[in-house]
């Protein structure tokens, strides 16, 4: 039996958590959960905000379903995600964005199917800023030739394992020539290894231009961790906002597999959370233990869900609880598993 870590968080985290099991519960997986504290849980408890506890047991485990952790502003508190991430050294986030069919909105017209890795280590995420003037802040970018290395590698390794056909390198090297120059560098070394993979490469800037002009002409993307940041979220929107962005993050022996939102606090203990970010994400953690047919199955559920339009979330233009949509997706899931998907 696969064994799991479960990070609830904090925020809508438990409520988008308890329908996810939920749903996978009724549709027959089975694993070993072994729950674990992070975010405002631990924080009250005087604990960090990603205890060393839990990251331990994540590293020992190998892998995790995380929900959102609420990061206070303020000095003193470090993300619980940066944290996790840094520690387990989860170098690739995995952001999928797909148009769902019957969903409104300007781009509902499109298929859109864009997946980003998007580096999640370093970058100006480094951390490491300095004032040396009153006046003056500074902040470093911080990129490594193993680390663009490991990334493209990783990237070029999952287009050809999902199939996909070509593979798009996000940067900014015309101005940051010496950090971004060395992220295409080493993009194009590994394409090399990569002759049925189409690489080429767009500036970040006209990349989100086209984004928002003509999406369905993108595939696969790679880019640095700022860039990816920001234009994952563009993609999110893209195809029907947050509640429904998943994501993964990898490392070479932890994967740890979260919804790209975060704790929306305004809409906390309300009942009313999209939980398909989060389910989604948790379709990924199937599809990465080899779970394929149920995956398939919960996905083509979804789809059902937001075609028919009864039942959807209030994110998506409906009146359903998150109780309410949860119980719509496994009634559908459970149709399909006695007639199989075809897919
Ligand atoms: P947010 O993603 O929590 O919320 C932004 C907006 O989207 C809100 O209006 C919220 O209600 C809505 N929203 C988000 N997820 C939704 C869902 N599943 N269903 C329906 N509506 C949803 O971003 P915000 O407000 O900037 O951040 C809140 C806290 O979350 C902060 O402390 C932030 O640091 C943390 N955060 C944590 C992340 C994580 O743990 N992976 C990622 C992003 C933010
Ligand atoms: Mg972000």
């Amino acid at each position: 039996m696969h064994k799991i870590g479960i990070i609830p968080g904090d925020g809508i985290g438990p409520e988008i958590m308890e329908a996810t099991l939920g749903i996978l519960d009724e549709l027959g997986f089975e694993a070993h959960y072994e729950f674990l504290e992070a975010g405002i849980p631990a924080l009250e408890k005087g604990l960090p905000a990603m205890p060393p506890i839990t990251i331990e047991r994540v590293r020992d485990i190998g892998l995790a379903l995380k929900g959102p952790t609420t990061t206070p502003i303020g000095k003193g508190h470090v993300s619980a995600n940066v944290t996790l991430r840094k520690a387990l050294d989860l170098f690739a986030n995995v952001r999928p964005s797909k148009t769902l069919p019957g969903l409104k909105g300007p781009f509902a017209d499109k298929k859109i199917d864009i997946i980003i890795v998007r580096e999640n280590t370093e970058d100006l995420y480094a951390g490491i800023e300095f004032q040396p003037h009153p006046d003056i802040a500074q902040a470093i970018k911080v990129i490594t030739r193993p680390g663009c290395r490991r990334l493209c590698k990783y990237a070029f390794e999952m287009v050809r394992r999902q199939g996909r056909k070509r593979l798009t390198a996000v940067h900014k090297a015309n101005i940051m020539k010496l950090t971004d120059g060395m992220f295409l560098d080493e993009f194009y070394l590994a394409a090399r290894d990569y002759p049925d993979v189409i690489a080429d490469e767009i500036i970040v800037d006209n990349c989100c231009m086209q984004l928002v002009t003509k999406p369905e002409q993108f595939d696969t993307m790679v880019t640095e961790n700022l860039y990816g940041d920001i234009v994952s979220d563009l993609c999110a929107g893209l195809v029907g906002g947050l509640g429904l962005a998943p994501g993964a993050n990898i490392g070479e022996s932890c994967a740890v597999f979260e919804a790209v939102h975060g704790s929306a606090p305004d809409i906390a203990g309300k009942g009313i959370a999209n939980p398909t970010a989060l389910l989604f994400s948790a379709l990924m953690m199937l599809r990465h233990i080899g779970r394929n047919e149920l995956a398939d199955t919960l996905q083509a559920a979804v789809l059902r869900v937001c075609e028919l339009g009864l039942h959807l979330p209030g994110d998506l233009g409906g009146h359903a609880s998150t109780k309410e949509y949860k119980e719509e997706v496994i009634r559908a899931a459970k149709e399909l598993s006695i007639r199989p998907v075809a897919s």
